[in-house]
């Protein structure tokens, strides 16, 4: 039977980060993955691009039950640590917005450059790799696997969330957890488009494609960004965002002209022509077929002279506060992240440790621990499995 210091199942961001650190430091490590290529949830993000930090992370930017458990992580390593690897790699990024840096090139550059501190360090990677079982030893951990067995000392788990299964996200990390012990905050689809209740659906249907800045609240939580209605409801960075905080039966509150007193604004309209027809009106702030469904929804008179100050102020609301209870998400098989997790405070925030089984180590998404949109994920990824890989 093989014998390694540290075993790392998953090939992900946080395990691959994980090993080479852990090999830095001289320990014998082996990753496996049951996926037949390693950091494939890297190659596909940011449009292929990979959003691979954000230089604005800070704990704030984290959900979770304990929300304090992740500064010591992303103090520790920290997006300007990341920032540094990738220019001694010399990959080019820039900053998108808010502080989100994506490769110029593409996303596989990242994958490269993990594979490549890994093989520097010397660890072995097996892929197509399954594990059937885990079980404690004296002085370490016993793994049987879809190809014989290994032992090791140190076992960290980085076997990501559950979205987008047909990539082969499974519950795994969970199942092992609970198996020693340790509790999951309940698992959830977040960062996920949200879908609307069928005759919302169709009277909303001429908008699908198109998109505008806008404020999405949910409870006290807002966030400024782009929304983008679909053909199965709501999208866009607004709406991912806001989807991490919303729960089933919960209003979302949208303001699609933010900063803009529409209401002035129409008046003022009027003022100047009350022959123009409204949706032309609203056609200067609002995209056509946006300003197009609003007008016709009036079913009242054309022209802006015939809409008394009442009316306008409903439109107003309508664009500035529009309310509505989502029917759902598109679930896990379009989200970007899994919510919950291993409960942290069963972990070492220091070291990812689990307090109760020493040698066991939880990193990323795995752990309940969820950045927003914006290269926070991957960020927490790099910062848990630097700090596992210090101490594995
Ligand atoms: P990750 O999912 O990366 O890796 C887990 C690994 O474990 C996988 O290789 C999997 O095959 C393996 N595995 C699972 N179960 C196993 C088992 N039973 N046995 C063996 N191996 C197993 N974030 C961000 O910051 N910026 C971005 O641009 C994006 N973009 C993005 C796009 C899309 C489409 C998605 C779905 C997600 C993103 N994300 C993102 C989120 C980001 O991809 C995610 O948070 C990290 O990949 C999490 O890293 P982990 O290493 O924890 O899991």
């Amino acid at each position: 039977m093989d014998q390694f210091d540290v075993v790392v199942i998953g090939a992900g961001a946080a395990g691959m980060m994980c090993a080479a650190e852990a090999g830095k430091r001289g320990r014998s490590v082996l990753v496996l993955d049951h996926a037949a290529k390693p950091g494939e949830k890297i190659r596909i993000s940011g449009g292929g691009r990979c959003n691979f930090t954000n230089l604005n992370a800070a704990p704030a930017n984290f959900i979770s039950r304990n929300p304090s458990f992740a500064i010591s992580a992303l103090r520790r390593y920290t997006q300007r640590d990341f920032i540094a690897l990738v220019e001694r790699y010399g990959i080019a990024y820039h900053e998108k917005t808010l502080g989100q840096l994506f490769c110029d090139g593409s996303s596989k550059q990242i994958v490269d450059l993990l594979l490549n501190e890994m093989r520097r360090a010397n660890t072995e990677l097996r892929l197509s790799t399954s594990v059937d079982t885990v079980e404690k030893t004296p002085d370490g951990f016993a793994l049987t696997l879809s190809q014989g067995a290994v032992r090791c000392r140190s076992l960290v788990v980085a076997t990501g969330g559950k979205s987008i299964p047909k990539m082969g996200a499974t519950g795994f990390g969970y199942d092992l957890a609970q198996q020693f012990g340790l509790p999951i905050v309940e698992t959830r689809p977040a960062l996920v488009p949200l879908t609307l209740e069928p005759s919302m659906l169709e009277r909303l249907a001429p908008l699908a494609g198109v998109a505008v800045d806008a404020v999405a609240g949910c409870g006290k939580t807002t966030f400024a960004e782009a929304l983008l209605f679909t053909h199965r409801g709501l999208s866009g960075p607004a709406i991912l965002q806001i989807s991490s905080y919303w729960r089933e039966g919960d209003e979302i509150v949208l303001s699609m002209l933010p900063g803009v007193d529409l209401f002035e604004e129409l008046r003022e309209a009027r003022a100047q022509n009350g022959r123009q027809a409204l949706q032309t009106a609203l056609s200067a702030f609002l995209p056509k077929r946006l300003a197009q469904l609003i007008a016709e929804a009036e079913k009242g008179p054309a022209n802006l002279a015939d809409h008394s100050d009442k009316r306008l102020r409903a439109i107003a609301e309508t664009v500035n506060r529009w309310r509505f209870k989502p029917a759902g998400s598109e679930g896990y098989r379009t989200a970007e992240v899994t919510l919950g997790g291993v409960d942290t405070r069963h972990l070492d925030s220091r070291t990812m440790e689990a307090k109760a089984v020493p040698g066991l180590y939880f990193i990323g998404e795995v752990v309940d621990v969820t950045g927003w949109l914006g290269g926070y994920n991957f960020q927490w990824a790099w910062s848990s499995g630097w700090c596992a890989g210090q101490a594995a």
